[in-house]
């Protein structure tokens, strides 16, 4: 048994041994350990095109399946189970084998190109925790993507253009003061307030609006006084960014933002016209009509020939095809309020041919909203990155203190250590709080439980890393691979060997949290292990490394991938 067994070659072998179509049968892991490894509802899809009850048809799959050599050389049992599943129990050289390759990723049979486009915050507003979730989840799903083979280029796409440009163009003429905000400490301080006044002064003066929308027109034009501003808001904003991201651990390849893709925009519009699909609207602008109405109209150009957002994004993705193949898969990690723009846009795409089915995808996530609503810029009503990350390595530095018998804390080399501790224990706990639930839920605001550090937490999972790391650490006995049957059998190991699959498909649907429900029951399960099991000085001390050191690494390993880093101490 050398070449690695992977759910896929099991699902062939099973559909030959039953003569039927390999894309009828589904098999997976069990939900609950109790009832075996792997199951396949085949005979409940199947049995009433045949004509037989579920469970008569499991019954014989299951005879037909024990007694074919090839199948039955990985199983222990093969069993039928009510209402109609087939379910499977490996046997212990398998189990071996699987484990022994547990760290080792099945790759997609079928690899794609993608571009994960994720946090893409706005230029001259603050990093605020309304990006904070597109970053953390599409930076976890490109990891994801690479790891089971696909090539994927990840790209920041910053809001760096539009209309609100023109209103801080107006705002910085009116009540600002350009070189004040040069010099000024935080400058996206001074331009979120200007921003936000405008907002309020719009309110009583309507006047305002048109002027925003002229001074924009003059950016797009490329008006130097204009550009020049934009050029600084632009600068000081990457700036900040950068410090953000570099503080989170977050990596892009690619930080095109709207503004490149100025100048492609020309060609789109040159395309649309061809096709006939760009009507003028009413009020002059031009628009995109769907077919029965199937969405409101995607505003295409405004009536004074100013751009908009659904302009820039078709002209990103005719660039992003053109440049990066024609069947590069096109994923938007941005908030749910935007799925009907991206139907929109998306359809558009289709009519003009661009796309397949599948090939655009929107990754939607709720909000974090504030006890009293949600959070706007405009209103001023918004939690910044910045004091989030602050709060987070307080709480961190507190915990580290308390956990003493397992850090060193105050006995730390030097700061830089306890600075990167309480680095890595905040956002792992930021991280983790987000990536642990369903994404498109809202999520309201609450500083004890996105900085939670107990039970379902970041912390408590850097915590079964180090605290495998600490007892490999207390004996000079090497690590040996496990014969012990009770050993290989136990749920623990059920469960390790199941990490391959869980990142494929954790990759395959973009969703992190799978992985993360994962990892959370695996610590767990091996929490009440260690509980349960004296390791050090005990007969089979070698083997039990094995397993704590197995565990240890599939959970740094999948903490990685989310882009959590383990400290060394806690
Ligand atoms: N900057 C936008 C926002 O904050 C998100 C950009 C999403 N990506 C896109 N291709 N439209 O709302």
């Amino acid at each position: 048994m050398n070449e690695k067994i992977t759910l896929n070659k099991l699902r062939l072998l099973i559909a030959k041994s039953l003569g039927v179509q390999a894309d009828q049968v589904f098999l997976e892991y069990c939900q609950n350990l109790e009832h075996g490894d792997l199951t396949t509802n085949y005979a409940m899809r199947q049995a009433k095109s045949i004509g037989a009850s579920p469970m008569e048809l499991a019954a014989e799959m299951a005879i037909k399946l024990q007694a074919d050599g090839e199948v039955s050389t990985y199983f222990e049992t093969i069993e039928p189970v009510k209402p109609g599943f087939v379910n499977f129990r490996f046997n212990k050289n398998v189990l071996a084998k699987l484990l022994s390759d547990s760290l080792e990723p099945t790759l997609d049979p079928t690899p794609k190109k993608a571009i994960v486009e994720f946090s893409s915050p706005n230029i001259a507003k603050p990093f605020s925790i309304g990006h904070l979730r597109s970053t953390i989840i599409g930076a976890a799903i490109a990891n994801l993507l690479m790891k089971i083979g696909w090539s994927v280029t990840r790209d920041n796409h910053l809001g760096d253009w539009g209309t609100q440009f023109g209103k801080l163009i107006v705002a910085i003429g009116k009540w600002g003061n350009i070189d004040e905000i040069r010099r000024s400490q935080n400058p996206i301080k001074l331009l979120l307030d200007l921003y936000v006044k405008f907002h309020a002064e719009e309110e009583g003066d309507p006047t305002l609006s048109d002027m925003a929308r002229a001074r924009f027109s003059d950016l797009e034009r490329g008006e130097q006084k204009a550009r020049e501003i934009w050029s600084f808001c632009v600068e000081v904003s990457k700036r900040e960014f950068a410090s953000h991201y570099s503080e989170l651990g977050v990596e892009f390849d690619t930080e095109y933002g709207e503004q490149f893709y100025e100048d492609k925009i020309p060609k789109v519009l040159e395309i649309l016209k061809e096709k006939g699909i760009l009507k003028i609207g009413e009020e002059g602008a031009q628009i995109v009509e769907f077919e029965n109405e199937k969405y409101p109209p995607l505003m295409i150009l405004k009536k004074d020939g100013s751009t908009l957002y659904a302009t820039r994004d078709l002209a990103a993705d005719r660039w992003r095809l053109d440049n990066y193949g024609p069947d590069t898969l096109i994923i938007n990690e941005v908030g749910v309020e935007q799925s009907l723009y991206f139907k929109q846009l998306y359809e558009v795409e289709k009519v003009l041919g661009w796309v397949k089915d599948g090939q655009r995808i929107h990754i939607a996530h709720g909000h974090y909203r504030l006890p009293e609503g949600k959070m706007s810029t405009r209103k001023g009503t918004v939690i910044f990155l910045d004091d989030v990350l602050r709060e987070a390595e307080a709480k961190a530095a507190s915990l580290a203190k308390e956990a003493v018998q397992l850090t060193d804390y105050d006995g730390a080399r030097d700061d830089g250590d306890r600075i990167t501790w309480r680095n890595q224990i905040a956002i792992s706990a930021i991280k983790w709080s987000d990536l642990k639930r369903d994404p498109i839920t809202d999520i309201v605001f609450d500083w004890d439980e996105i900085l939670s550090m107990k039970g379902n937490s970041g912390p408590y999972m850097l915590y079964t890393v180090v605290r495998s790391r600490s007892i490999l650490g207390k004996t000079d006995k090497n690590p040996e691979a496990p014969t012990d049957e009770s050993l290989i059998e136990s749920n623990l190991v059920r469960l390790m060997i199941r990490y391959p699959d869980i990142i494929l498909r954790s990759a395959l649907s973009y969703s992190p949290s799978l992985l993360a429900g994962y990892l959370f029951q695996l610590a767990t399960e091996f929490n009440s292990f260690y509980d349960q099991n004296r390791i050090i000085g005990s007969d089979n001390e070698r083997e039990l490394l094995s397993i704590v050191k197995n565990v240890g690494d599939i959970v740094e390993d999948g903490l990685n991938l989310l882009g959590i880093k383990v400290p060394d101490k806690m």
